[in-house]
């Protein structure tokens, strides 16, 4: 068999159990929707400000003005929007900390180290009935936050790392699978008859710690990152070990050889910290698509959906709208599949544009159905549709391509600190959206979603003429498509100058 197509069991290990920290990531994006109102009135409870008379009035139904509703007292409400809000900053602080993590003892440890963070979270939040439970659900959601900063970029890290290269993206896209598995699952048992109820909300936001335990143990069993071990440690055998174990018995001349050029091209350009990658002007093309490729999955207007669907739906006359957001965790789930299949052979570049292009046009047909429902019934079926299409054009390609396209933009010496970078982008960009959507959405009314329009029509231009197909190329050769068109600027500004100063 040809050396790069081995799929073996272990190799299949390794993806699975680092794709267990993306399930948790996923589940902490989900979990908080579901339970809000029950979760504000015991915040209401131990804050003194929501008695359990009301709490009766209310669920009897008897009686349902403000004062009665727990989530419309100010000091409920700040506190509930920092329980959501603290989520992504811990994310924007800790996505500096991947390459540190990553390098210190290697991908494995790195993911087994930061799962003490996971467990004392989920901790925080399951035991959060027993002292104030406002206080334990923000330490445990600021925690979790942290948490996930770190694993969003080390799970991409280190399956980028071990996949074969035909595999690469479909490996890629895994990362992308647990999580949104764990969004449909957040979705599922957070159904009041399961734990979205008074009695075992607190059991609902402490599981997004599981996950945790069961990746420790497997993670015993993964071999560490080859390139790891070649490139930044020099460790040749132990290399050479690993990739045995996760390719299976086959010459792994070729991959070492691979490796050295790597490694030769690595010693060359010695690593670089955050503030280098900034300012050196010989990454600033990869690091713009980099970039680019992630303000676009967040300002495509993804989590507008994911946070507020429920209210979305309720506003497009859906009479059942938490069973219309769990279909869409559902379809969000089957595109992503569709989205490993295909990716390998569509390429990155392709899919990345018929999903943004594709989202462009459902946000075009969500404003008509939104501002037209009222003049013909009909239309909310077509905001229904719309907003289906949405995610499943965001699956197959804006949603799981940025998390892994760039670890194949860039080599070895920047990687971790681009993946850092577009970590920090990523999370800062999703704080915005979620904090501003409620702001944009009173103010734009039926038209918010033509901004995104707007948005999503350029992220298509620039997906077209600025992202380069990496899709079955070595590293090595992604970073000759950047050293070449770093040429062709630099030969053509050379040309603008010899003529300028002929002219003269
Ligand atoms: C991506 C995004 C995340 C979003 C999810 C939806 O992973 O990074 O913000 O919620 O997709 O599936």
């Amino acid at each position: 068999m040809e050396s790069g197509k081995q799929l073996t069991g272990t190799l299949a290990l390794a993806v699975f159990t680092a794709a267990l920290g993306s399930l948790q990531y996923g589940y902490s994006i989900g979990v908080i929707n579901a339970p809000q109102k029950i979760i504000e009135r015991h915040y209401g409870r131990s804050l003194g400000v929501w008695s359990d008379r009301a709490a009766d009035l209310s669920e009897n139904g008897t009686e349902e003005s403000d004062n009665n509703d727990a989530g419309k007292h100010p000091a409920v409400v700040m506190y509930w929007s920092l329980s959501v809000a603290i989520f992504s900053i811990g994310g924007m602080i800790s996505s500096f900390l991947v390459g540190y993590v990553g390098d210190l003892r290697g991908r494995v440890k790195g993911m087994l180290m930061i799962n003490v963070l996971a467990i004392a979270a989920g901790l925080l939040m399951g035991l959060c009935r027993m002292w104030k439970p406002h206080i334990m659900v923000i330490a445990g959601r600021a925690v979790m936050g942290f948490y996930c900063g770190i694993s969003s970029g080390l799970v991409p890290m280190y399956i980028g790392e071990i996949a074969p290269k035909a595999y690469r993206g479909a490996l890629g896209t895994i990362h992308q699978l647990g999580c949104v598995i764990g969004i449909l699952v957040s979705q599922i048992v957070g159904l009041d008859f399961v734990l979205g109820n008074d009695d075992k909300w607190h059991l609902l936001l402490g599981l997004s710690g599981a996950p945790a335990i069961l990746q420790s143990l497997l993670l015993l069993m993964c071999p560490e990152s080859p390139r790891y071990l070649y490139i930044l440690l020099g460790k040749d055998q132990e290399a050479r070990t690993s990739l045995l174990r996760l390719k299976g018995a086959y010459d792994p001349t070729e991959d070492l050889e691979e490796m050295r050029r790597e490694k030769e091209e690595a010693d060359k350009e010695q690593r670089l910290s955050i503030i280098s990658l900034i300012v050196s002007s010989v990454y600033r093309r990869q690091l713009f698509v980099a970039l680019m490729m992630h303000l676009s999955q967040q300002f495509s207007g993804i989590n507008a959906i994911f946070y507020y669907s429920t209210d979305i739906f309720s506003r497009a006359g859906v009479s059942q709208p938490v069973y219309a957001t769990i279909g869409v965790g559902v379809i969000n789930t089957v595109f992503t599949l569709v989205s490993v299949a295909l990716v390998d052979k569509a390429g990155r570049r392709s899919l990345c544009m018929a999903g943004l292009g594709g989202m462009c046009c459902c946000a075009i047909a969500m404003t008509v159905g939104l501002k037209l429902q009222n003049d013909f019934s009909w239309m909310s079926y077509v905001s229904m549709a719309a907003i289906f299409l949405f995610v499943s054009f965001f699956e197959i390609g804006p949603g799981p391509i940025p998390w892994f396209i760039v670890a194949e933009l860039f080599s070895q010496g920047p990687r971790p600190a681009a993946i850092a970078l577009a970590g920090c982008c990523n999370w800062t960009s999703n704080f915005i959206i979620g904090m501003t959507f409620p702001y944009i959405q009173a103010w734009m009314e039926s038209y918010v979603f033509i901004l995104f329009a707007v948005l999503l029509l350029g992220f298509t231009v620039f997906t077209y003429l600025r992202v380069p197909e990496t899709k079955g190329k070595t590293f090595e050769e992604i970073a000759a498509i950047f050293q070449k068109e770093r040429k062709v600027h630099k030969d053509s500004i050379e040309l603008q100058h010899l003529r300028s100063s002929s002219d003269a």
